[in-house]
């Protein structure tokens, strides 16, 4: 069979434009041109590529759980005080700053406060259950009960809600947010 000329010259365009490409990626990754340090911020493509990837995998994934309606009291107040035990030096709450250290990741921990508005319940109950790879957001589901993760996801949806003082009733824990939050020095 008789190759058509200008079939040829796009095949042998896209794969040339692969193989670059293969090379650029092999070249960053092996000269170490990618500053991986976390004092550094993300390149702009690099974290647009995490974030992105990052949403559009939870809200795959996310879609299988069944969440309550309406979560008791007593649930987000248990998630509450699990919250002060495991996230506030990440995500800080009201009236809580977090950590100094956790200012140090990349991505840096967003405050909770605002950033739970940007999720439903399922999305929530699955990023606290399997974690986010390459954030430093831990996965809890596999050493936390059914119990545990769900009354999380009812009080960081709560969060958004609650003033410094609620949260501090709700944990028990007068000004300081269980001994978890550190104010930040200056
Ligand atoms: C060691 C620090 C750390 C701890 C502890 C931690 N997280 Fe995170 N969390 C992160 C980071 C980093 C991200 C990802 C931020 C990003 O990419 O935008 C994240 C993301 C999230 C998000 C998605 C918010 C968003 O918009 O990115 C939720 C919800 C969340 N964490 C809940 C929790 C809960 C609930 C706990 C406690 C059970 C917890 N996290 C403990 C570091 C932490």
């Amino acid at each position: 069979m008789r190759k058509h000329p200008l079939a040829t010259g796009i095949i042998g365009g896209i794969v040339g434009t692969l193989l670059v490409a293969v090379a650029v990626w092999l070249t960053i990754v092996y000269t170490g041109a990618y500053n991986v340090a976390a004092s550094d911020q993300h390149a702009d493509a690099v974290r647009w590529t995490l974030d992105t990837a990052m949403h559009r995998s939870v809200a795959r994934q996310a879609g299988a759980i069944e969440m309550p309606d309406e979560p008791s009291e007593e649930l987000i107040a248990a998630g509450a005080r699990h919250y002060a035990e495991s996230c506030v030096h990440c995500h800080g709450a009201p009236g809580a700053e977090p950590a100094q250290w956790s200012r140090g990741m990349r991505p840096e921990p967003p405050r909770l406060t605002e950033a739970a508005t940007e999720w439903t319940p399922e999305e929530i109950h699955w990023i606290v259950s399997n974690g986010i790879k390459m954030t430093g957001m831990p996965a809890f589901g596999p050493h936390h009960s059914p119990q545990e993760v769900a009354a999380l996801t009812a009080f960081v949806g709560a969060l958004p809600g609650l003033t410094g003082e609620d949260y501090a009733a709700l944990t028990g824990s007068g000004e300081s947010a269980g001994g978890a939050a550190h104010h930040e020095a200056e």
